[in-house]
């Protein structure tokens, strides 16, 4: 795991900028795997930017996004759909076809999780980028999850239903952001410096569903100084 030390929010965005600009100049069609929350919301601005002045052609990528909110209808104002399209995939030139999400309407949320996990697994995630919860979840595996387990639909705890007013998800899971080829982990401020401390220091253990990255071969940990005060 290779621990990138910045000095605030605004150094961490640009060095996960400069992380994705090079995946999709060097690989056009990578796969890239998204995040939603606070903490990407810089990123995205600097990758629709960097279109914009026409730095990057995200013409030919393919996406994945992490998790949604179940049930959610894909108009609701808090999906994690109408978050994407509107602070990335409405900026750049991706291709709608190109565009996956798991659709928090699905009737049958198993169905919906078994055919997202076969496409990625079709697919294979060139560059996943994360955030990480207060509790150290990644995606939404949540404090308990299991590292073998895949897309999946989850009861997220009482903290996390709190800050994201609903209280279930679907998410892929652990195995399944494992096999990314590579990984960027973003964590910002202080609210994440205990997460911080438990994914770099804490043991390997489902309690702290991040520290199954340590077993990663190609992640880099971007943090600011806030958020590594306890290392
Ligand atoms: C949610 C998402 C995660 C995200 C986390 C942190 O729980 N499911 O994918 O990383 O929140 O969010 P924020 O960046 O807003 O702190």
């Amino acid at each position: 795991m290779k621990i990138i030390k910045v000095k605030n929010y605004d150094e961490l965005s640009e060095k996960a900028f400069q992380i994705v600009k090079e995946q999709i100049s060097k690989k056009p069609n990578s796969v890239i795997g998204f995040a939603t929350g606070k903490t990407p919301i810089k990123l995205y601005q600097k990758l629709s930017k960097a279109y914009k002045n026409n730095n990057v052609d995200f013409s030919k990528i393919k996406t994945f996004n992490l998790d949604e909110l179940y049930p959610m209808k894909q108009t609701d104002k808090r999906s994690y759909y109408r978050y994407m399209f509107k602070n990335l995939f409405s900026k750049i030139n991706v291709k709608k076809e190109n565009i996956n999400l798991l659709n928090g309407g699905a009737k049958s949320p198993s169905a919906e999780c078994k055919n997202y996990e076969n496409k990625i697994q079709k697919n294979s995630i060139d560059l996943q980028i994360l955030g990480l919860g207060a509790n150290a979840h990644i995606g939404f595996n949540e404090p308990g999850s299991s590292p073998n387990s895949k897309t999946h639909l989850v009861n997220l705890t009482e903290e996390t239903a709190k800050v994201k007013k609903n209280s279930r998800a679907l998410t892929m899971g652990i195995s399944t952001i494992m096999k990314s080829k590579k990984i960027i982990l973003l964590a910002s401020g202080g609210g994440k410096s205990k997460a911080v401390h438990d994914l770099i220091k804490g043991k390997i253990s489902k309690d702290c569903p991040a520290s199954f990255l340590r077993k990663h071969r190609n992640i880099f940990v971007i943090i600011d100084e806030k958020a590594s005060s306890l290392l």
